[in-house]
């Protein structure tokens, strides 16, 4: 099959179109025909091999954690898909196992999520890592209440995206930081308010349109920037911070949390959460609850552009490499 393969960590530069084996079939494994992955953060971050602490890569590697398409084969022991399915996968690569940038990836059946006929493969691909991570920084913490005010540091990316529509779903009251020139585009998810991160104090003016302190504070961009946050925040409140893996990072201080009665949850996506959380994303996105995040479309061979600008940290929504997009027909 074709696959974008790295041999060596480094740059984008290293990331090469090549053939090789597809998956093989096992027990319980589905092999999914893929029309789209989608790109992450963490997949430049992986390419550089700062995920080597978790998992073991074996050269060539494959990168991409976000796959839809088409169930190709099942193994043994497989009920709850059927080859001919549409679906909509983490993928296997945060165990260690080759992703989704092929035409082919695997996945543990309990990771395959069917697809209604009215959700695309495109939309669907969009879903896993910044979908599951921003209901698990949002919704997952505590139930928020009618009207709770949910402020999103990093409005327009991946996961903020998801988080200003599933704070909205629930009924929250939202406002993002981002720059002005995505101003209409947070507020096209719903949010109520965006506050542009560079022009003067972001915590006062969060706050002048809060009229109080924030019941949840989701902070998809970590690097210090939303550190001061903590006195705006409620007795009683959280601060969802989302683990960027950027080594000395300046983060809370927990005795201060505790003095401040907020509750600091640091936030990676969490295995046994994902397929729940993947299941309650596609329903919602089947039934109008939410929508895709703004895509940039590239094809699979564009994946080293893909990652410079990912790695560039201003993409708006989600990059999507196609890779079969005739399975969306
Ligand atoms: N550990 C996990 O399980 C996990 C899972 C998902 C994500 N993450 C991490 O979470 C982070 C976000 O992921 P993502 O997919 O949302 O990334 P992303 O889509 O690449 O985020 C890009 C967005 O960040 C915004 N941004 C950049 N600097 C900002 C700042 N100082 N203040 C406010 N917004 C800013 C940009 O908006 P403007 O262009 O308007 O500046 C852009 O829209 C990454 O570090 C990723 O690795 C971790």
């Amino acid at each position: 099959m074709k696959a974008v393969v790295l041999d060596r960590f480094g740059g984008p530069e290293v990331l090469r179109i090549a053939q090789i084996d597809r998956p093989s079939l096992a027990p319980g494994q589905v092999v999914v025909e893929v029309a789209y992955a989608s790109v992450n953060p963490a997949d430049w971050k992986a390419r550089e091999g700062w995920l080597a602490r978790y998992f073991q890569y074996e050269f060539p590697f494959v990168l991409g954690f976000d796959a839809a398409g088409i169930v190709a084969e099942v193994g043994d022991g497989v009920t709850r898909v059927k080859p001919g399915d549409r679906v909509v996968t983490p993928g296997n690569q945060g165990m260690g196992e080759r992703g989704s940038y092929a035409e082919f990836v695997r996945a543990a059946a309990e990771r395959v999520i069917p697809l209604p006929e009215r959700v695309t493969l495109r939309d669907a691909a969009t879903l896993p890592t910044a979908g599951m991570t921003a209901w698990q920084a949002t919704l997952d913490p505590r139930p928020l209440g009618l009207g709770s005010v949910v402020v999103v540091n990093g409005g327009a990316g991946g996961t903020g995206s998801f988080a200003i529509q599933l704070a909205k779903m629930v009924g929250a009251r939202v406002a993002a930081t981002c720059s002005p020139r995505n101003f209409d585009y947070v507020k096209s998810l719903g949010a109520d308010h965006a506050v542009d991160y560079r022009a003067g104090d972001v915590f006062a003016a969060l706050r002048d349109w809060a009229g109080g302190p924030f019941d949840l504070a989701v902070d998809t961009v970590g690097q210090g920037t939303f550190v001061g946050v903590l006195p705006f925040m409620k007795r009683g409140g959280t601060v969802t911070n989302i683990g960027t893996l950027i080594a000395d990072e300046e983060i809370i201080n927990p005795a201060a949390a505790e003095a401040a009665g907020v509750t600091v949850i640091p936030t990676v996506s969490a295995f046994p959460e994902q397929p729940r959380q993947l299941t309650a994303l596609v329903d919602a996105l089947a039934a109008g609850r939410i929508h895709a995040p703004e895509i940039t479309e590239l094809p699979l061979d564009q994946a080293a552009e893909a990652h410079r600008s990912i790695q560039g940290g201003h993409v708006r929504g989600k990059i999507v490499l196609a890779v079969n997009a005739g399975l969306d027909a």
